[in-house]
């Protein structure tokens, strides 16, 4: 799995199919990526919600790359 850290922005993962949970929920998402939010500020989390152009975050990009997964 690869993660890429938007310069400014949030995290993306490529994937195809997430299943997110949370506390006792549970979602799947058919789709070729998501957008995880970085800046604190979603009123989405853990997804971007577009939040960060609005307050100015800045953190530099980059990726980070998950291996044995
Ligand atoms: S990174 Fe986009 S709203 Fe936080």
């Amino acid at each position: 799995m690869r993660l890429e850290f938007l310069e400014n922005g949030p995290i993306r993962v490529e994937g195809e199919r997430f299943t997110l949970r949370v506390g006792d929920k549970e979602e799947v998402l058919e789709k070729p990526r998501v957008f995880l939010c970085r800046c604190g500020a979603s009123g989405n989390k853990p997804f971007c919600d577009g939040t960060h152009k609005r307050i100015g975050f800045q953190a530099p990009g980059g990726t980070l790359e998950v291996e044995g997964d």
